[in-house]
């Protein structure tokens, strides 16, 4: 039988409330109080801060200050401020992470970076369980540079790099909140000669990652999940700073340029970092996502890791009590900040748990996602959604006509 600690009552979970050391955090979300929010795996809710920020960039910096604000209110460093503000919460330094472009686009320039170096076998690998962008971005670049493209089998990985080569491989699984053994890859690389790039979207703002201590050298990850800058809110990437200067971008904008305002005709690239800066950023997102990591001020993010783990267990043990399987890892482990649970009608069930307030997702074939961060949850709401989803569940309610149609995005 598990030992593991989380609430197994309504009493429970409010006294947990009681003694949580994150309770006052949502305050500082603009969440309407009657939704249970439990979607912060894809997109998270709106700081007020980045509220506030993008009124100010809006109706301040670029109404009055105009152009003149890439001076004045330090556009021009945005990407390396913001990324600065990302460090903390992967454990690294300021100077090894800049904001820029999606993760996608980032995957495709670093990947392409390391290829270019020649330290590692031209050969690309994927699981053919990764997040979709990540294998079509490897798999259109191996054939753009004449690498070799492994598209190996969900979970082999690991054995794909023994052979050497570049991997990415996200640190946190989309689906299931599996957390990879970072040191056991970064072995396995060191041995074979490889590379890892890993896919920190899952990851970023909810475990307590210590990159540098797990022998990760790059990363790259989005800002629109736990990190809650907002619907297309730039990505990130992170190299840690002995392996930056050698590195090329693909895509060499101006903006990257080590003097962009002496209009050379050559690219000459930036200083650490900064060559990976594309072309121009989205100011009104990048300056919201700046505002919003500022919810992390003075918060632990072990803290964070151990509620949004409590938080997983109580759902993972109310989702077996009532029959239901999981494919996250079980009560007791580590995982990211979600849990998934399997139901033959997922979509119509999270529909109707959305029409009681309680949001969640779905990923098909049958999977509803339990988004669970413990910035803006308590353990007393997130229990009433298992209460209610047991009912929509006992009374069939998901049958209902109106869960029925599916929406674009699910
Ligand atoms: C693991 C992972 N990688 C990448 C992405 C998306 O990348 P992009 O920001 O380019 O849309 C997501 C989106 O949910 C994701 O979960």
């Amino acid at each position: 039988m598990s030992t593991a600690r989380f609430p197994k009552s309504l009493e429970e979970a409010e006294a947990f409330d009681q003694a949580d050391p994150l309770a006052t955090a949502r305050e500082a979300f603009a969440l309407p109080d009657d939704i249970t929010y439990l979607v912060g795996h894809s997109l998270g809710p709106a700081p007020r801060a980045a509220l506030a920020q993008i009124e100010t960039t809006a109706h301040s910096d670029w109404s009055s200050g105009l152009v003149g604000s890439w001076n004045t209110a330090d556009w021009i460093n945005l990407p390396q401020t913001t990324g600065a503000k990302i460090a903390p919460l992967l454990g690294v330094q300021p100077d090894e992470v800049i904001v820029c472009d999606s993760v996608s686009l980032n995957i495709f320039k670093l990947a392409s970076a390391l290829l270019e170096t020649g330290k590692y076998r031209p050969r690309l690998c994927v699981e053919q369980g990764e997040f979709p962008t990540d294998q079509y971005m490897v798999s259109r670049l191996g054939e753009l540079v004449h690498a070799e493209f492994v598209h190996a089998s969900s979970e082999s990985g690991l054995y794909a790099l023994r052979e050497g080569g570049i991997l990415v491989k996200s640190l946190v699984d989309y689906r299931t909140g599996r957390i990879a053994d970072v040191m056991g890859f970064e072995q396995t690389a060191l041995e074979s000669g490889g590379a890892i790039i890993w896919d920190l979207s899952h990851a970023t703002g909810i475990l307590d990652l210590k990159l540098p201590e797990w022998n990760v050298i790059y990363g790259v990850g989005c800002t629109y999940k736990y990190l809650n800058g907002g619907p297309g809110a730039p990505g990130f990437i992170y190299v840690s700073r002995d392996w930056q200067s050698g590195l090329t971008t693909p895509l060499p904008g101006w903006l990257g340029h080590a003097r962009p305002f002496a209009f050379e005709p050559g690219y000459e690239p930036g200083a650490g970092l900064k060559r990976f800066v594309s072309g121009t950023p989205g100011i009104l997102s990048m300056s919201a996502l700046n505002a919003a990591l500022d919810v992390f001020e003075g918060l632990a993010l072990s803290d964070l890791q151990k509620k949004a783990n409590c938080l997983g267990d109580m759902c993972l043990s109310a989702f077996a009590n009532l029959g239901l399987q999981s494919t996250s890892p079980p009560i007791g482990t580590m995982r990211g900040g979600h849990v998934s649970v399997r139901h033959s009608q997922g979509y119509a069930v999270s529909q109707a748990l959305a029409a009681r307030g309680h949001k969640t997702d779905f990923r098909t074939p049958d999977t509803i996602r339990w988004g669970l961060s413990p910035l803006y949850l308590s353990y007393a709401e997130v229990w009433q959604a298992l209460k209610d989803f047991e009912d929509i569940l006992v009374t069939k309610e998901w049958q209902e006509e109106q869960f029925q149609t599916r929406n674009l995005v699910t």
